[in-house]
């Protein structure tokens, strides 16, 4: 079984470059299940019902979240319905669904959405105790397969939490920083990678106009959050499970840059 994993999509050209090119990966892959970071797809920040529809229909069979899940406030109206979406399970907040589990062929697929604490301290609780209670939860559910989306800054939280559960999960992939990372490995039968990058405009920072961020950064003034409008990258992961044991043995990373990429 192959399960894709995209990151951090960043709007509008974010979702665009999922639609013009997941077909083409799909076509490639041929993945089983297609998951999707989908908390910055809303102009940068959150999600709404029109969008989350939007990558259902390009192809996402689930989506995670982030720090930024409820900034739009209106996904809070349609979160009974939104049955693919997978909300951090220790934001602080506690609403959504923090896992869900997915008939993926004949094996169950637990997706789970966390976040890390280092830099996000002030609306999250212990993520080890919010996983800890999802594996209690599950216990008797006979999952085949446990997939977490960590949202978090730092790589050193992110290898300490993957060690920690390498042996419970198939993949403990990074997402938050936008930059993708190129330390992809197995893990005793765990795939793991520090962040699988973003779906967004490649010249900016980490998808925000470059001119803002200096202004905001460099001289403090107040700036909204503007998301640049340059050509998009695409990045993701793509792993591979032995079907026999439901270990991951194999992790791909995928990047897709646009034709006037600067480097
Ligand atoms: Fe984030």
């Amino acid at each position: 079984m192959k399960i894709l994993f995209l990151g951090d999509i960043v709007g509008k050209k974010g979702r665009e470059v999922i639609r013009d090119f997941l077909p083409l990966i799909k076509r490639d892959y041929n993945p089983d299940f297609t998951i999707m970071n989908a908390e910055n797809a809303a102009h940068g920040k959150g999600l709404t019902i029109k969008i989350y529809n939007e990558l259902l229909n390009y192809g996402a069979d689930a989506l995670t979240m982030g720090n930024h899940t409820f900034s739009k406030k209106e996904i809070l109206l349609h979160l009974d319905e939104m049955d693919k979406l997978i909300c951090p399970v220790n934001h602080i907040d506690g609403m959504g669904e923090g896992y869900r589990i997915f008939k993926v062929n004949d094996k169950k697929l637990c997706v789970i959405n966390v976040l890390g604490r280092l830099t996000q301290e002030e609306y999250t609780t212990d993520p080890y105790e919010a996983l800890d209670a999802i594996f209690e939860d599950t216990k008797d559910l006979n999952i085949d397969m446990y997939f977490i989306d960590l949202h978090a800054e730092a790589t050193a939280e992110k290898r300490v939490l993957a060690e920690v559960y390498k042996d419970k999960c198939i993949a403990v992939l990074g997402t938050h920083t936008h930059i993708q990372t190129a330390d992809e490995q197995i893990l005793d039968g765990c795939a793991f990678m520090s962040d699988v990058g973003m779906c967004g405009p490649f010249n900016s920072v980490i998808g925000r106009d470059i001119d803002e961020c200096i202004r905001k950064m460099v001289y403090k003034e107040k700036t909204r959050f503007t998301v640049a409008e340059t050509d998009p990258v695409l990045c993701g992961a793509l792993i591979e499970i032995d079907d026999e044991t439901n270990r991951a043995i194999n992790i791909e990373r995928i990047q897709i840059r646009p034709k006037d990429k600067r480097i």
